[in-house]
C-alpha cells in the first residue's frame, strides 16, 4: 500500500513530475454526493471547512453550486499552490488538521472526504484519527456538522462520535460506488468497494437542554441517497455476473457465498419490519427480491471461483476494500 500517512507521499503525489498534479476526487464527487448533502446544508452562506481538500474538484463543485462561504485546507504545499494558482478567487491554506491555527467554534460545517482514511493509515492511526475529530470538534460551533465521507465501513467510521473530548450524535449510511458503473476496465470491479460510507456528525456541546433535544430527535437522520440492503445484493450478484465473464478472475472477497447468503438475510429481516400485506409496493418489492434471488442461481458459478480461492489465487489482503483504486 501507498505511504498515504507520510506528508512526502503527497507532495510528491502532487507534484507535476510525480503522480500528476491532475485534479482527482477520490470517491466521489460532487455529481453523486449532492443529492445526499444538499439537504443537510441549510444556509448557503454558512462558514465551511474542507479538511484535506488535496486537489479535488469537489472544493470548486461546492463553490459552483452556490457554498461560498468556504476555506480549504491541505497540508501539501505543493497542492495548495497548484489550487491557488487554479481558483485564484477561492481560500486555499496550507495548514496541518491535527493542529488548526482556527478560533474555536469558527464553523458551521466541516466537509472530509477521506482524510479520515489517510489518518488511519498513520503510524499510531486510531489515535491520529482521534486528534483529528477533537480538532474538527473544537472548532464546530455548537449544534454544527461534520460531514464525512469514507472508505471505511460504517461501523468504524462512527466510533468516532465517541473521541476522547467529543460530544458528537452521528448517523452513517452507504453509499454507491458510482465508479463500478462507469467506464472502469471491468478487471479492476473485483477491486473495488461497492460502498462508501457517509456520515453526518451533530456537535452537542455548548447546546441548550432544549436544543440538544431537538437535535437528539432528529438521529438517525433520514440521508438521501443511502443504499438499502436490497439494492447492495443486486450489486452484489452485479459483481458476480461480471467477474463470471472474465475467464481468469480472483475471488472479489465480498463475493462469498456465505457473504452473499448474510446479505439476503438482512434484507429478509428489512421486509419481516416493513411488510404490511395490504400494501401493493411492497409486494411488488418482493417480488423483484425474489427474482434477485432466483440470479442466485449464479451459486452454482461461485463454486467455481471458491475453488479458485482455495488455489490461493484471492483474497490476500485483508482490508483491502479500503484502498482507493484510482
Ligand atoms: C485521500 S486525499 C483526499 C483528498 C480530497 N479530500 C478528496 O476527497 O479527493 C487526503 C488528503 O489529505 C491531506 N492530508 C493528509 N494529512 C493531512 C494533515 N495532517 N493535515 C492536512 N491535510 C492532510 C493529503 O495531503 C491529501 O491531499
Amino acid at each position: 500500500m501507498p505511504a498515504y500517512g507520510i506528508k512526502k507521499y503527497w507532495d510528491d503525489r502532487y507534484d507535476a513530475d510525480g503522480m500528476g498534479d491532475e485534479p482527482f476526487d477520490w470517491m466521489c464527487g460532487w455529481k453523486q454526493l449532492s443529492e445526499t448533502v444538499a439537504p443537510l446544508i441549510d444556509d448557503k452562506n454558512a462558514r465551511i471547512l474542507m479538511i484535506g481538500c488535496g486537489n479535488a474538484p469537489l472544493s470548486s463543485d461546492f463553490w459552483d453550486a452556490g457554498y461560498k462561504n468556504q476555506i480549504n485546507i491541505d497540508y501539501s504545499e505543493v497542492v495548495i499552490k497548484q489550487q491557488k494558482d487554479r481558483f485564484p478567487h477561492m481560500e486555499w491554506v496550507v495548514m496541518d488538521a491535527l493542529n488548526m491555527t482556527f478560533e474555536d467554534g469558527e464553523f458551521d460545517y466541516v466537509f472530509d472526504k477521506s482524510l479520515i482514511d489517510t489518518m488511519m493509515c498513520y503510524e499510531d492511526g486510531v489515535e491520529t484519527t482521534e486528534k483529528l475529530f477533537l480538532e474538527m470538534h473544537r472548532v464546530l460551533k455548537p449544534g454544527g456538522r461534520l460531514l464525512q465521507v469514507s472508505l471505511h465501513k460504517e461501523d468504524e467510521v462512527d466510533v468516532f462520535a465517541a473521541s476522547p473530548g467529543c460530544s458528537f450524535i452521528v448517523t452513517t449510511c452507504k453509499l454507491k460506488n458510482m465508479k463500478l458503473y462507469d467506464d472502469t476496465p471491468k478487471q479492476d470491479l473485483q477491486n473495488m468497494a461497492l460502498f462508501h460510507t457517509f456520515a453526518c456528525f451533530d456537535k452537542l456541546d455548548g447546546l441548550s437542554e432544549k436544543d440538544r433535544d431537538w437535535v437528539f430527535s432528529q438521529h438517525p437522520l433520514k440521508l438521501n441517497g443511502a443504499l438499502s440492503n436490497q439494492e447492495l445484493a443486486a450489486m452484489k450478484v452485479m459483481i458476480i455476473e461480471e467477474c463470471s465473464k472474465s475467464p481468469r478472475t480472483r475471488l472479489w472477497r465480498d463475493c462469498t457465498a456465505s457473504n452473499l447468503v448474510d446479505c439476503f438475510d438482512a434484507v429478509l429481516e428489512d421486509w419481516a419490519k416493513q411488510f404490511q400485506p395490504t400494501e401493493m409496493s411492497k409486494l411488488e418489492e418482493v417480488g423483484q427480491g425474489l427474482q434477485a434471488i432466483r440470479k442466485l442461481d449464479l451459486a452454482k458459478g461461485l463454486e467455481g471461483f471458491e475453488e479458485d480461492q482455495e488455489e490461493g489465487s484471492g483474497g490476500d489482503d485483508e482490508g483491502e476494500e479500503f484502498v482507493q483504486v484510482d
